[in-house]
């Protein structure tokens, strides 16, 4: 691919598209295409603007990206109970590594849009019976049975219409007060309360709670946008081109295009080719774009993806989202980083703990342990001290509510508890108090 050539939304159709859904009936899915192409978009120009030069602060050290969310979202699970218990959970963790820490948190959810899934397989087997695999609730069904795997466009509109409903609910609780620092005691959640992470998390919150009261006293407004308000972006993988391309829009004040699905797109690690249609469709949007970078990653073929999407090189357009597992990052990190800042690249270095750390446990469940978790994250930010490069964020698979999906943990969560609440539909997530328990770990680490 030349950068020469001229990009439309639709150039990304010239190029292999990996880890596209087979839709059985091309009518029906130009059909929901066009429909949604004259929905209002779910973010604007400028909220994706404000991201962008937030996270180029990112890329200087002045502030640290926390992403996080479920693996893949489910429309059963689009309930206000569970967006409002995602977002408290990344408060919580968010004023843990904004206060103990000492720097800006930019808050970026998998959230509002986490709707299709890469897949290792196009197959699997169920009882002796080869079937499609599942690909997400925008694309096909859970249910392990063929007629519930066909791919169904419309589920891709149902997808549009549930972002829309998770980002009201957030842009609700956001702005209306939810989120006002004068109730951070409020958001800790029943079950970590009684945990030491639950009181290291309520000793904190006394203290901003008392900073805010002593603000108060002595006639500094506390009724701030600062104090009672917060910004909270979204994010998923932009998988699904052509959901994308009927999302993305020219900005009217700028003439510039934008993929409004969400304010950050990232590309996964198995659709990141330099010659593939994510990265073509990718480079001519202007929204901050994250790339999955595995173990197995060639040094030369970062550069290139780095100089096709960000030609420029502008801080704060990408974000290079390294998931590299406990056994590889201490040898691929280091000439990773080393070449990139070499090149003088401008770019937010985040840590994915979650996908290379994953195995299937003795029990038969999928499952991450929290040590190695903990363990990529602490690597991670030795090897950028040793090498002078910047850790400017984290990538999580969390949930707010309490299950039980990656063994370890303050409670110590072995094999045989998985299955009590084992609720994901893909990737085993961190539970709310493991999330914050990490968000302690993080803390002590960038006030560094
Ligand atoms: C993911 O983030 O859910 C994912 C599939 O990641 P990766 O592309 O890094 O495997
Ligand atoms: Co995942």
């Amino acid at each position: 691919m030349t950068t020469a050539k001229e990009w439309t939304k639709t150039s990304w159709k010239d190029y292999t598209a990996l880890q596209q859904p087979n839709w059985p009936d091309s009518e029906k899915y130009e059909k929901v295409i066009d429909d949604l192409s004259v929905l209002p978009p779910l973010v604007f120009a400028g909220e994706i603007r404000a991201l962008k030069e937030m996270l180029a602060k990112a890329s200087r050290g002045e502030a640290f990206m926390l992403q996080g969310g479920d693996c893949s979202e489910n429309f059963t699970q689009v309930t206000a109970p569970n967006i409002r218990e995602t977002l408290k959970v990344l408060l919580q963790m968010s004023v843990v590594m904004t206060y103990a820490g000492g720097k800006p948190v930019i808050k970026v959810g998998r959230i509002a849009g986490q709707f299709a899934k890469p897949r290792s397989s196009d197959t699997e087997w169920v009882d002796g019976v080869e079937i499609p695999s599942y690909r997400g609730d925008m694309v096909n069904r859970i249910d392990p049975v063929k007629e519930a795997r066909i791919p169904n466009p419309k589920f891709m509109l149902k997808g549009y219409y549930m972002a829309a409903a998770t980002l009201n609910l957030l842009r609700a609780f956001t702005r209306g007060g939810y989120a006002a620092l004068h109730r951070v005691q409020a958001w800790n959640q029943e079950f970590v309360v009684q945990s030491p992470m639950g009181r290291s998390y309520d000793r904190l919150a006394k203290q901003i709670d008392q900073a805010i009261k002593f603000m108060h006293t002595i006639g500094i407004p506390t009724d701030i946008p600062q104090v009672i308000q917060t910004q909270f972006f979204t994010s998923h993988e932009a998988l699904l081109l052509g959901y994308e391309e009927a999302m993305t829009r020219v900005d009217s004040t700028t003439g510039d295009w934008y993929d409004c699905s969400a304010h950050l797109l990232w590309i996964g690690e198995r659709t990141r080719q330099v010659d593939g249609a994510h990265v073509e469709f990718l480079r001519g949007v202007l929204n901050p774009i994250g790339i999955k970078i595995g173990p197995t990653c060639e040094i030369d073929d970062v550069k290139r993806l780095i100089e096709t999407l960000n030609p420029e090189n502008e801080a704060g357009r990408l974000t290079l989202i390294t998931r590299l597992g406990i056994k590889n990052a201490g040898n691929v990190l280091p000439p990773l980083l080393r070449e990139m800042k070499k090149e003088g690249f401008n770019i937010v270095w985040s840590c994915d703990p979650m996908h290379a750390n994953t195995y299937t446990s003795e029990s038969g469940r999928k499952t991450r342990d929290f040590n190695d978790i903990f363990e990529e994250i602490t690597t991670f930010f030795h090897i950028h001290w040793a090498e002078g490069t910047i850790p400017g964020g984290v990538h999580l698979e969390m949930t707010g509510k309490n299950v039980t999906e990656c063994v370890g943990g303050a409670r110590n969560i072995n094999d045989a508890e998985l299955h009590h609440r084992y609720h994901t539909s893909c990737d085993p997530r961190l539970n709310a108090e493991q999330s914050l328990e990490v968000a302690f770990q993080i803390a002590d680490m960038i006030k560094h």
